[in-house]
């Protein structure tokens, strides 16, 4: 007895939720991420899919449906891991709606000519480890495991301590996993961030491409002391350092049309009446190009060391997670969005398709319409009424693509 996208969707609501915000706090290897992935299993073993994983906490959940000639298969699937506070669909969405869209195929009576499987990537946020798309980086080589097994968290624990790793021959650090070995199409579903599809008045679309973005870590040092007795002129604050580069960066985002955002920021000692001796902050940038991402970071840096002069405190930056431009396959994007005139989107959100993109499957999204736009935060939302329109929207992509479809 199979389940419907509302009950998955119930089912799956509490999983990791906050009774104070209502936001999801699904940080990937924890109870809440392993309970959600425990859904997951059930709901592929209702369905009699053939589930395959490997070392890095990634799932392929397979449809053999015997009428496929083999080769290369077609995947669809997103991730169940949570920004920190994050909203219902992110993520989740893609997730329900292809266990739906393989429901929807069967009661058709489609028999895929090709594999065709449902993935669930770990750790796509970066919310708990600081590379973001973790385990579909590790899946496609795209990040080896010797640049991510020594990663760690906030309380110092490693990706190697929570992922088993490389199995088989680890000879070739950069051969990924054999999970996406059989993969030769990732179409992903996503609820949108933004609001382009509300203001086209559509309830799908289909991604062009991906900003290039990054992570940056910002290190300011200076010279604790007491908040009283050091005179204004005396001080060497980190903060104030910080705190200048923060409007700094709003403002030459701003100025250049892209993203700059600080949202993370951890103060040593963090004492009340006392000036800092440390504060570590993260910059988030996105921009419509590489060329503007680069010229967008440096001048932040620039800006930032420039005031760390006059504060007398030193501030260091390092990426810790970039991501080039994602340009989706044009052929495949066009096809889909022909078959039904949704329109074509770009976004400045990553995803696990920009990974695989890049890594060389061919990939494409859609775009469920988000009524407010907001996400990663607990207001995000989608009417059911679009999100069914999705379910449709994904089963007759799987249809279009595993009907003679490109391989
Ligand atoms: O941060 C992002 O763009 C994505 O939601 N991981
Ligand atoms: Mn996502
Ligand atoms: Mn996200």
């Amino acid at each position: 007895m199979t389940t419907t996208f509302e009950q998955m969707w119930a089912d799956l609501a509490p999983v990791g939720r906050s009774s104070r915000t209502g936001g999801y706090f699904r940080q990937p290897f924890t109870a809440a991420d392993d309970e959600a992935q425990a859904w997951f299993l059930g709901e592929c073993a209702r369905r009699d899919l053939r589930v395959e994983r490997d070392g890095f906490g990634n799932v392929v959940a397979w449809w053999d449906s015997g009428g496929q000639a083999g080769g290369p298969g077609l995947l669809t699937g997103s991730h169940l891991d949570s920004v920190l506070d994050g909203g219902a669909y992110d993520g989740p969405l893609g997730v329900v709606s292809a266990l739906a869209a393989v429901d929807v195929l069967r009661d058709r009576g489609v028999v895929p000519d090709r594999p065709l499987g449902i993935g669930v990537f770990r750790e796509e946020e970066g919310s708990r480890f600081p590379l973001a798309c973790l385990g579909s980086r590790l899946a496609t080589g795209t990040t080896s495991w010797d640049e991510a097994k020594g990663l760690r968290d906030r309380d110092g624990v490693a990706v190697a301590d929570v992922m088993d790793g490389p199995q088989g021959d680890p000879g070739d650090d950069r051969a990924g996993s054999a999970l996406l070995a059989g993969v030769g199409t990732f179409v992903e579903l996503h609820v949108e961030q933004g609001r382009d599809l509300v203001d086209r008045g559509a309830a799908i679309g289909v991604a062009t491409g991906i900003w290039p973005h990054g992570r940056y870590r910002f290190d300011f040092t200076g010279e604790p002391n007491h908040a009283g007795t050091t005179r204004m002129e005396d001080r060497h604050d980190p903060m104030l350092t910080y705190a200048m580069t923060v409007l700094a960066a709003n403002k030459q985002a701003r100025l250049s049309g892209q993203r700059a955002t600080f949202g993370r920021v951890a103060v040593r000692p963090n004492g009340t009446n006392a000036v800092p001796a440390e504060v570590t902050a993260w910059l988030d940038a996105r921009a419509s190009s590489t060329v503007d991402l680069m010229a967008l970071v440096a001048e932040v840096e620039r800006m930032a060391v420039d005031r760390a002069g006059r504060d007398g405190t030193d501030v260091v930056v390092t990426p810790e997670s970039v991501t080039a431009e994602v340009v989706l396959d044009v052929e495949l994007g066009g096809r889909i969005a022909a078959a039904h005139g949704w329109p074509l989107v770009p976004t400045a959100a990553g995803h696990d398709a920009g990974i695989l993109s890049s890594a060389g499957i061919p990939s494409a999204m859609l775009f469920v319409r988000n009524p407010t736009g907001i996400s990663h935060s607990p207001q995000e939302s989608a009417s059911v009424a679009d999100c069914l329109a999705g379910v449709e929207a994904l089963a007759d992509t799987l249809a279009l693509l595993t009907s003679g479809g490109r391989p």
